[in-house]
């Protein structure tokens, strides 16, 4: 993977400086590359593509976009260092995955932080909200475009049965590799189990791990259900995915091309709203129907409950006060 990520880095710096036209200061022809970590078949990667098809288009085939999913270039983290310095353009991750480089991402991995999905999308529509977050990281060398609904998440084991928090007690929950991640299971009853999610499909099978949480897509497009027996709906957390470009890059582009960029990121994020509904309910079909995952409700309330002392914690957060507050409509003190 390593060998094949450095001959790939060097081959695209090449090729970016290869079709480079630099007119009036700013370059007019680009190849972008843009990473991610899913298979072809995952909603995210149609939006991708359509955000590609947008771009394409629109500069008249003077910006193209290359697509690399799998996580072929590299994981969450590796793929952000690499759009830090510009060796890859464009990078979708996890909110989750961009916390420990801009402390502001961390408030969607705070649990029950929204209600409902509706509640998330309205706040995320709001261009003053959405804007603090994508450029809080402009000053360490990428912006965010825009975000893709990944649903909410929730707990799935391999076999072991879960109604209450108590349920989690010794329990070895994968996480993302992110504090509030663990902060969120351990609060919830748990032990947190920090790593990538290339490795969840073996950890679950191996026993290394007893459970996940994820949305429902992991089940059928990363086939976590076929060593997953059991699903909760937790609903614990909604966080979103996030495209992001190398700040340079963006700045240094025409103003046309860079008004294209974000245009065509605004027409994947709707598209995407209208192909993750659906793509969730045939997740959910396949993986009760054909793999044999069995769908569980469990008492939220209690898991509400336990999920309150984070709440407190980023309120007093000198940095992630504003951001909760932003994000609660100025209500800080309503009950999540
Ligand atoms: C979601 C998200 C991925 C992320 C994964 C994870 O599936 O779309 O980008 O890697 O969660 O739990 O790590």
């Amino acid at each position: 993977m390593k060998k094949y990520f450095m001959l790939f880095v060097s081959a695209s710096i090449l090729l970016l400086s290869g079709c480079t036209d630099s007119t009036n200061g700013k370059d007019d022809k680009h190849n972008l590359t843009l990473a991610h970590n899913h298979p072809t078949t995952h909603p995210v990667h149609e939006s991708l593509e359509k955000f590609k098809e947008e771009v394409e288009e629109r500069s008249e085939g003077d910006i193209t976009v290359s697509l690399y999913p799998n996580g072929e270039l590299g994981d969450e983290r590796e793929v952000i260092e690499l759009t830090q310095t510009g060796a890859v353009d464009i990078t979708k991750v996890s909110a989750a995955a961009l916390e420990s480089f801009r402390p502001e991402y961390s408030i969607f991995g705070v649990p029950y932080m929204f209600d409902s999905v509706e509640e998330f999308d309205e706040k995320m529509s709001d261009p003053e909200i959405a804007n603090t977050i994508y450029q809080s990281s402009k000053d360490i060398g990428f912006v965010g475009l825009t975000y893709f609904d990944a649903g909410m998440r929730s707990i799935y084991t391999a076999d072991r049965m879960i109604e209450t928090t108590e349920d989690m007690a010794g329990m070895k929950v994968r996480v993302q590799p992110s504090a509030t991640s663990v902060n969120m299971i351990e609060a919830l009853g748990g032990t947190a189990t920090p790593m990538a999610y290339s490795e969840v499909y073996t950890s679950l099978q191996s026993g290394i791990i007893d459970a996940a949480e994820n949305n429902l897509s992991s089940l059928v497009s990363s086939k976590h259900g076929e060593v997953a027996d059991h699903w909760f709906f937790t609903e614990h957390a909604i966080v979103p995915d996030m495209l992001i470009m190398n700040n340079e890059l963006l700045e240094n582009m025409s103003a046309e091309h860079e008004k294209i960029i974000h245009e065509s990121a605004d027409v994947a994020n709707e598209f995407h709203k209208g192909v993750w509904n659906e793509a969730m309910k045939q997740a959910a079909d396949e993986a009760q129907n054909e793999m044999g995952v069995k769908f569980h409700e469990v008492d939220k309330a209690s898991f509400k409950e336990a999920a309150q002392p984070l709440h407190e914690e980023m309120k007093q957060d000198e940095t992630m006060a504003p951001i909760y507050e932003m994000f609660k409509g100025g209500d800080s003190d309503e009950e999540s």
